[in-house]
């Protein structure tokens, strides 16, 4: 551990210590929350301290001054062993989501917090350890209590009690009771072209009966117990997975790696100030500022390499004439560099366009360097990442808007070619910019549009962060209301779904369909059946929400066709 006096007081201020910290929260008001010192530097005679702020998520860790440390609670490290974790890790391994954002959404942090596991992002360079996964959202209690017996037996509607309430006449109320049926209707579910039906669903082919009418809504559910509880979810695996493209590997836990090293990036017209620690060259963190082409994601260390890089053909003739002095090069060998770039797209095949928006499918095999970069780029806003060298076994999906200067990324998520696991995502991200306008709910759906053409069900790759889970669950929520909600009568006879309808119908995993249920509390038990119950407030957050999403996935504008990759060798 290297030791550091404190230039401003005697007493020497190290690595592990442990004190309040000023920051200022979400409403600007100062703050004072536990922190611990990950690194000291002096800049100009002046000393910085990287802060990890506990309970907070990592990326607001950042460099602090020393009148920001409230020195007179200082707590010193213990000798023998890093301060301990929550979950029994040494070091201070951050683990938590943004104050603000557990406020908000009433997270219960102490259930929460899972261990650290990996998951895959290829990249050129080095393996990166994950960091503990950031508290999520409880999971809901599970249902694995259902009785075996009640998972036949016909269903029947009971209105909660709560429900009832808010029956606004005798009438509405009897319009229930008179829906109420045990009559199949499967009918009612749009049949997908394309799409291989299994012939038997096992017992989530339950039916769930869905009762409509005007406002409040409700609807009864049977709903068998999940087959696989390590598959929850909310993101918290029983144990780790070391399958498919989840790999658990703390090994290059270090120092290096739990801080960010990238001050800021410029990617287009934007400057994105990194979260998280990404392996770029070591030569560049100490840069001000990495330029990055925001077509082909190559990295550069000034702009004169970049104008170079973008350098069109004519121009390019221009730097090498000698009679052009401004064409030598004194920053870096960019100029004689053969690869340059004429992209104003991502490379590989336009696969989607609707306006403005275009997705393109990047094939990790064939366009190394551009998945390489795109891993590096990714890595400085994913946390709790195993990087791989190898983009080989992924496909790429980068979201773009078009503009008259050409397709700029807002997000992509990467693919395993082949997943054991049926993860249909492995990595997803909107670039910071972009962050919080519906595009994370739009590569989302992208990702079960290509799920809904392989005629497949998919889920993300675990762990989720935190604000992937918040992501997901909106928009899983979202799906399934839609759906429940769009059941019309079938002869004044309540319609019916089963949990194996909703998935195939919406390619969600039965199992996040399950968790969703859940989550949105939608569910009672009486009398043997589990009843679902859509009340006026979930009715009309959904309708306010779906207005906010004007911006969709249009299935008639994706041109894809899916491989089959186990017969290709290796890919
Ligand atoms: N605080 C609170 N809620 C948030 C936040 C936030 N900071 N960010 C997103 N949300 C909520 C939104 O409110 C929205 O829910 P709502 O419509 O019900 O209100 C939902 O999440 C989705 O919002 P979008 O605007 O569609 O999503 P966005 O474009 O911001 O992208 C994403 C979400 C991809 C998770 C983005 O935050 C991101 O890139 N984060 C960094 C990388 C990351 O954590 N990726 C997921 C890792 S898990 C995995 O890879 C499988
Ligand atoms: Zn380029």
């Amino acid at each position: 551990m290297t030791k550091m006096a404190d230039s401003g007081s005697s007493v020497e201020i190290v690595e592990g210590c442990r004190l309040p910290v000023l920051r200022k929260n979400q409403e600007h008001e100062d703050e004072w929350p536990l922190a611990e010192i990950l690194s000291v530097k002096e800049v100009s005679g002046r000393k910085l301290y990287y802060v990890h702020y506990i309970d907070f998520n990592k990326r607001l860790d950042e460099w602090v001054t020393a009148d920001r440390l409230d020195m007179k609670k200082l707590q010193f490290p213990k000798k023998e062993a890093k301060t301990p974790t929550k979950n029994g890790l040494p070091g201070s391994r951050p683990s938590s989501p943004e104050r603000e954002l557990r406020k908000s959404l009433d997270l219960n942090l102490q259930s929460a917090t899972a261990p650290s596991r990996g998951k895959t992002l290829p990249t050129p360079k080095r393996k990166v350890e994950p960091v503990p996964l950031v508290p999520q959202v409880p999971p809901a209690p599970p249902v694995a209590s259902l009785p075996a017996s009640t998972e036949a037996s016909p269903a029947a509607v009971y209105p909660a009690a709560r429900e009832t309430n808010t029956f606004k006449t005798r009438e509405d109320h009897d319009q229930i009771s008179s829906l109420t049926t045990n009559g199949t209707a499967r009918r009612l579910i749009p049949s997908q072209p394309g799409r291989k039906r299994k012939a038997n669903c096992g017992p989530t082919d339950e039916m769930i009966k869905v009762l409509q009418y005007n406002k409040p809504q409700s609807a009864s559910v049977f709903l068998p117990p999940p087959e696989d509880s390590q598959d929850s979810s909310d993101g918290i695996p029983s144990a780790p997975r070391m399958t498919g493209s989840l790999v658990s590997d703390r090994s290059h836990d270090d120092i290096v790696t739990r801080m960010k090293n990238i001050e800021c990036i410029e990617l287009g017209r934007h400057r994105l100030k990194p979260w998280y620690f990404s392996p770029y060259p070591q030569e560049l963190t100490s840069l001000p500022i990495l330029y990055l082409c925001e077509f082909c994601l190559k990295y550069l260390k000034s702009l004169k390499c970049l104008q170079r890089h973008l350098v069109n053909k004519a121009s390019l003739q221009n730097w090498l004439n000698p009679a052009n002095p401004a064409g030598q090069s004194d920053c870096c060998s960019c100029v004689f560099d053969q690869t340059k770039c004429n992209l104003r797209h991502p490379p590989g095949n336009e696969i989607y366009r609707k306006g403005t928006i275009s997705f393109f499918e990047i094939d990790g095999r064939k366009n190394k360097n551009y998945s390489q970069n795109l891993c590096l780029l990714a890595k400085c806003f994913l946390d709790h990442k195993t990087l791989y060298y190898d983009t080989d076994p992924f496909l790429f999906y980068v979201m773009t808007e078009y503009d008259s200067k050409g397709f700029h990324i807002v997000g992509y998520f990467s693919k395993e070619k082949e997943s054991t696991e049926d993860y249909n995502v492995a990595c997803i991200l909107t670039l910071p910019p972009y962050q919080r306008r519906g595009y994370g709910k739009l590569l989302i759906e992208f990702s079960y549009e290509l799920s809904k053409v392989e005629g497949k069900t998919g889920t993300p790759e675990k762990p989720l962060s935190d604000l992937g889970l918040l992501s997901y669950r909106s928009y899983w929520s979202q799906t399934i209301l839609e759906i429940l909600m769009d059941l019309k009568p079938d002869n004044g006879e309540r319609p019916q779904i089963t949990i194996n309808e909703i998935s195939e119908i919406t390619s969600v995993k039965k199992e996040d369909v399950i968790s969703t249920l859940q989550y949105l509390n939608l569910i009672n038990y009486y009398k043997g059946q589990y009843i679902l119950t859509l009340s006026e407030d979930i009715v009309d957050g959904h309708e306010r929400a779906m207005q906010k999403r004007h911006t969709r996935i249009d299935p008639k504008c994706l041109h894809f066709t899916p491989k089959d990759w186990s017969k290709r060798g290796k890919w």
